[in-house]
């Protein structure tokens, strides 16, 4: 990776028209050693003070500072401004027909983006260049809906361009329309508005090549333990666009409510729901993988078994330990509840449940679950017990691991009947089933995905990549965003507090945990548990912190958060700017003066 900036930073707006500030405005920028520092405006610097978005674009680190995730690849690009009409932004998008939806929705999204940072359009000056934005796909070949899998590649070029005094180009290449999709976003970020003239103002010239470091790059929300609205999910497959997250994996049920609605079995939905009105509809679902396609987003279902069940099937007589108190004999949290892989009726309802996930969600990697599953509420079940016995079995762990074995064959079984592709790939998460010897017994590394959510140092994680699977990461000491917060089964804190900072987020680093076997590493995701979140604290818990990972997985950075922090405060802002609660990290004072709170800030070189 090679990154090229201009050393010296002169900053100029190639297009000056009469400056008529505000009356009410004070203050500009100016970058000087490379930090933008706060100065009032006067008749003698106002041509040359500049605004804050214009200062961070310039006066960074070799990349423009006002883009997240940080470019991966070569960036290079001059130090002018031109002016934007903003009433001439024209685009030139791909004309394939099955994509034309998802273009029309690029391009009103791109819109909305560019007005977010605008105080009021009224004050918007008019004038300035047409921007023609050309969007162009390598391979055209097949007009299909586009899907995002392990196999798509998501990098882009953006190319800004101003050769002559008409019009002002930005050219985006892909092969896909993800890549592309990734592109407007980054074109976005280098399009500002500048609160000193009042106008809209892009980089007069740039070329930027970009990719991902990681192909899995989510976050994972559950809807069960509280629910949350279509609106806030959609909330937050925008915040992750922004930030080019590409996969939110969805744990929409387990033993507290049912919230799916399966319309060949509506029992568990009218009685594991919270209500009626917390039910997520087909129409619902459609909306919102839809809504994620757009934004470059798969939406991944999990359905996890066979623990993390309980309310809904309450009338089926298939759960053992169901509500079991006290529950901390059987369970992690109330209320208990595990399947009884003995019971032959289970497995068709299961049919049922993945048929209709993957008709709306139709996934290239399916999620199983297989989390904390206790041998004791097993064994707690004179039926499990004899079934076991009748067949030779012992009582032994190793027994109830085996019937688990059972369960996980049967259950893929029926996924594989359901699913549109050949045996797609399925992910479970890190339990007994992965543990040495158990993993090499049931789960096949051909089929299987591990999710990790050990600690990032836990010897088990090596224990599974020696073994040749892939992985996820989601260890629980960096990337779970529920830790931390009164306790609620105890007094004190939750079980995993404290709070985890972003910058601990930033600086987990996937290599560090993976060593020799990086390449079996798909990504990361970050986790909200939602036994103490809803809607209303959802935004908070995940931005910035998102944020923090989606750069790590994208850029994989050599430099820790110290290097970001000045560009995280700027993205704050923006995510502020677009509706989203994100959590205030430092006084805005901080913003305005870079690089005056860190402590070490006199240690360093400028
Ligand atoms: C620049 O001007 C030439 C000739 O006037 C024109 O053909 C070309 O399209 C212009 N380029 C841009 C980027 O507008
Ligand atoms: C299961 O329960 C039986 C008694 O019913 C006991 O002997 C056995 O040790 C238990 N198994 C495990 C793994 O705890």
């Amino acid at each position: 990776m090679k990154v090229l900036a201009p050393l010296l930073v002169v900053l100029a707006l190639s297009v000056q028209r009469s400056c008529s500030a505000g009356d009410d405005l004070i203050y500009g920028y100016e970058c000087q050693q490379s930090r933008c520092v706060k100065v009032e405006l006067d008749a003698q610097n106002f041509q040359k003070a500049i605004s804050l978005p214009v200062c961070r674009l310039f006066c960074g680190d070799g990349v423009p500072g006002t883009i997240w995730p940080r470019p991966s690849g070569l960036v290079n690009f001059d130090n002018y401004m031109l002016t934007v009409d903003p009433d001439n932004i024209q685009f030139i998008l791909p004309t394939l027909s099955k994509q034309a939806h998802l273009w029309a929705a690029s391009k009103e999204r791109f819109m909305q983006m560019l007005y977010a940072g605008v105080p009021n359009k009224n004050i918007l000056k008019k004038g300035g260049r047409p921007l023609i934005v050309t969007v162009e796909l390598q391979s055209t070949l097949d007009d299909v809906v586009p899907k995002l899998t392990l196999d798509t590649d998501e990098s882009y070029t953006l190319q800004i361009s101003s050769s002559n005094n008409s019009a002002a180009t930005a050219t985006i290449t892909a092969s896909n329309y993800f890549g592309a999709r990734h592109g407007l976003e980054t074109l976005s970020q280098v399009l500002i508005y500048d609160d000193i003239r009042r106008e809209l103002q892009i980089l007069a010239r740039a070329d930027i090549d970009d990719r991902p470091a990681f192909k899995w790059r989510g976050l994972l929300l559950d809807t069960s333990r509280n629910f949350f609205s279509v609106k806030s999910i959609k909330r937050t497959l925008d915040a992750m666009a922004v930030v080019k997250l590409n996969t939110f994996h969805w744990h929409i049920t387990d033993s507290h409510s049912f919230p799916l609605e399966v319309k060949s079995q509506p029992e568990l939905y009218k009685l594991g729901a919270y209500s009626p009105r917390k039910v997520y509809s087909h129409e619902d679902i459609a909306d919102i993988v839809e809504y994620g396609r757009v934004r470059g987003i798969r939406v991944m279902p999990e359905f996890d078994a066979p623990a993390h069940v309980g309310e809904g099937w309450q009338h089926k007589d298939m759960i053992a330990c169901f509500n079991a108190q006290p529950w901390k004999n059987y369970c992690v949290e109330p209320p208990c509840g595990q399947f009884d892989p003995t019971v032959e009726d289970l497995y068709p309802i299961l049919e049922d449940i993945y048929r209709e996930m993957f008709e709306l969600f139709d996934p290239d990697v399916f999620h199983m679950g297989g989390d904390e599953v206790s041998v004791d509420c097993w064994n707690s079940s004179k039926r499990i017990q004899d079934w076991m016995l009748q067949k030779g079995w012992g009582l032994k762990e190793s027994d109830f691991i085996r019937l688990w074995g059972h369960f996980q064959t049967e259950a893929l079984n029926r996924v594989d009947t359901v699913a549109h592709s050949q045996q797609p790939s399925i992910t479970l998460w890190t339990s007994r089933l992965t543990d040495v010897p158990y993993i090499d017994d049931y789960l096949d590394k051909e089929r299987y995905n591990i999710q990790i959510w050990t600690t990032g140092g836990d010897s088990k994680i090596k224990d599974i990549l020696k073994r040749g699977y892939r992985i996820i990461i989601s260890n629980y000491d960096a990337l779970y965003f529920d830790c931390g917060g009164p306790g609620w089964v105890q007094g004190g804190n939750n079980w995993c507090s404290p709070y985890i900072g972003w910058q601990k987020v930033y600086d987990n680093d996937l290599d560090n945990i993976a060593g020799d076997y990086k390449s079996q590493v798909l990504g990361a995701e970050a986790a909200i548990w939602s036994e103490q979140i809803d809607e209303h604290t959802l935004d908070s818990r995940f931005w910035p912190r998102a944020s923090a990972l989606a750069e790590r997985l994208w850029s994989n950075p050599k430099q820790s958060w110290r290097s970001a922090e000045a560009r995280m405060l700027y993205h704050r802002q923006r995510l502020s700017e677009l509706d989203i609660g994100a959590e205030s990290m430092q006084p805005e004072w901080c913003l305005q003066n870079e690089n005056q709170c860190p402590i070490d800030a006199y240690d360093r070189k400028f």
